[in-house]
Parts: C-alpha cells; structure tokens; sequence
C-alpha cells in the first residue's frame, strides 16, 4: 500500500492539531487512515534551553522573527526521514491560495506546513529551503496554524472517499470558475418566503440553466474578477 496523504506542520503550537481536523469529514477520514497528521514542535529544534526559535530583526522594528537555522533543522532532519511533498509557508505576505492549488496539492503525497508567529520567519531560510508562500486571505491571522488548518481541510476533503457523494465536489463554487447557485430545502414556504418555483418544477434542464444563471449573476456582482479568468 502507498503511504496516505500526509500533513506534516511546523509549528511552537503543536497542541492546536488537529483541533478541529480531528472532526467532521477530515476527523473521520484521519481515523480511518486516509490522511495521516504530524503537527511538529519548532522548538524541539531549538539549539539552548530556552528553546528560543525566535529573534530581533535586523534592520531593527517591532516583533520578533523566527531563526532560519532552527526552521532548517526541522526541514532537513523530516526530509532525512523521507518526507515528501511541497513546502508551504503560510503568511498574509503569501499568492493568495485558489482552489486549482489546492486540487494539484490534493492529487500530490502531502504537504510540510510552516506556520509562522510573530512578525514572521527569516527570508533565508524561505528561500533556501523552497517554500512556497501562501495566504488564505486579505486580512491577518495572529499565526499560520488556523491559515494551515484550512489548507489542510480544503486538501482532505477532496481525497478519494472522504466526501461521499462526488458529484457534490463537482458542483460547488469554483470547480467551474463560478461562485455557487443558491440552494434551499423544506419547507417550501418559510417566514413568507417561497422556494423559487422552478426548482419544483421537475424539469431538470430549466433546474440547470436556473442554477447556471444563478451563478453567473452572483460571480458578476460578488466577485467580477473570477469572469475575467473564465475559459
Ligand atoms: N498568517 C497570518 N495571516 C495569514 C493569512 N491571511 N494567510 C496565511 N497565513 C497567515
């Protein structure tokens, strides 16, 4: 058997894994061995008894920044123990991460995940060890370990057998370029609020085109710039 997707991170707070991986779909899917977690402590790595990773910027500011030979330690001796897979480095400074990397990264052995604190880490070490820098999003987070999560979950979710009916992977937002059509369920009406009718119509072929022009019209006015990239 092929070793399962695995997600390795890099972080002073190992504690916070799996945290809420360890529910719901990604949770299920982890005690049934289709992905294994290795949250790995940065200080183990540390080279004094404080165990300090972290220090003051050159250059002068405010915060601290993480050590690039404490974070080299840790990516090398993984490596030497035959971990596979991309390197990310989570960070606002990042490409802000889209849904086709997280399909390539899904498809791929797993991935080493380096969660910054503090003000962030060493570019040396960035550089050298070849990580590729990755945001979740416009807005900042205190630390990489929730922005990880998040990429952990948006991989597991797409390996094959975790989410149980494909075809749901298939329709959601973005697997066509598009935010998705709305959805509704009983009661047919609610607080006066009818279910638009076509969708008790029956007609599949309406239902789909209703649904696509849904879709184009909330990507048109929520988010414009995804219509640019439509092939
Ligand atoms: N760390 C702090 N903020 C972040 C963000 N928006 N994305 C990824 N990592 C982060």
């Amino acid at each position: 058997m092929t070793a399962p997707w695995t997600a390795t991170v890099l972080t002073i707070f190992p504690e916070m894994f799996p945290g809420p991986l360890g529910l719901s779909l990604s949770g299920r899917a982890l005690t049934e061995g289709v992905w294994k977690l290795r949250a790995v402590d940065l200080r183990d790595y540390a080279h004094d008894r404080h165990r300090s990773v972290d220090d003051t910027p050159f250059g002068g500011g405010a915060g601290m920044v993480m050590r690039p030979d404490v974070i080299a330690r840790a990516v090398d001796d993984l490596a030497a123990g035959g971990m596979a897979g991309p390197r990310v480095y989570l960070t606002p400074r990042g490409a802000r991460l889209t849904q086709a990397q997280v399909r390539e990264w899904a498809a791929g052995p797993g991935l080493l995940l380096l969660c910054g604190r503090y003000e962030g880490v060493d570019q040396r070490v960035v550089e050298a060890r070849e990580f590729t820098e990755i945001s979740i999003g416009d807005f900042v987070l205190s630390g990489g370990e929730i922005a990880a999560m998040a990429v952990i979950d948006a991989c597991v979710r797409l390996l094959p057998g975790v989410v149980g009916d494909a075809a749901s992977l298939e329709e959601e937002s973005f697997s066509e370029g598009l935010l998705e059509y709305p959805h509704y369920t009983r009661p047919r009406v609610w607080e006066g609020r009818a279910v638009p009718e076509v969708l008790l119509s029956g007609h599949h072929a309406e239902i789909r085109a209703w649904r696509r022009r849904q879709a184009l019209e909330i990507t048109r006015r929520r988010r414009p710039d995804l219509l640019n990239t439509l092939s």
